[in-house]
């Protein structure tokens, strides 16, 4: 077992999950902050020269865990680790967001799918290197076709 603690924390306007896009084609383009707390900040040097963060967060306020699920964006059930449920074993979530602007311990950024208080484990600079024709999209894919949504 290990503990991990809160880096920084997220300020959204979102103080309700039923407020925040969900399904095939939501766009997340709201922005907001991340205020790391005083003692991380050293760690926030030399962040401004990236574009996009991975924000690394406890879904705090998800209840329970269900490994077959389904989602927002397609009527039939797919596993856990297939999907970006809340309702995980660990409940961990991943959003890359745009970084606006540092002042200070805070980071403006855009692309907040969180709400307002979830506490942050970890930023790290977003690198992607999967090649276009190299990404598949799996379930997500065969969902967007159906519905004629665009990805
Ligand atoms: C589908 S998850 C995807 C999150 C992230 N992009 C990922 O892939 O891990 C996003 C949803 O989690 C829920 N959510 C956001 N913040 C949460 C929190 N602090 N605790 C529990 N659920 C949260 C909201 O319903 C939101 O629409």
């Amino acid at each position: 077992m290990f503990s991990m603690q809160p880096i920084a924390i997220v300020r959204s306007p979102y103080q309700d999950t039923q407020a925040i896009p969900k399904g095939l084609g939501a766009k997340h383009e709201v922005e907001g902050s991340l205020e790391v707390l005083p003692e991380f900040e050293p760690g926030l040097t030399d962040i401004e020269g990236f574009s996009h963060l991975y924000v690394i967060r406890a879904f705090d306020r998800a209840e329970g865990c269900d490994l077959v699920t389904t989602t927002p964006s397609d009527d039939r059930p797919h596993g856990v680790f297939s999907t970006r449920s809340p309702r995980r074993p660990n409940p961990i979530g991943l959003t890359v967001v745009e970084l606006l602007g540092r002042e200070g311990p805070v980071l403006h950024v855009r692309g907040i799918d969180m709400l307002n208080g979830t506490p942050i484990l970890d930023i790290k600079p977003y690198l992607s290197s999967v090649p276009p024709e190299r990404l598949r999209r799996g379930w997500l894919a065969e969902a967007e076709a159906r519905s004629g949504a665009k990805p």
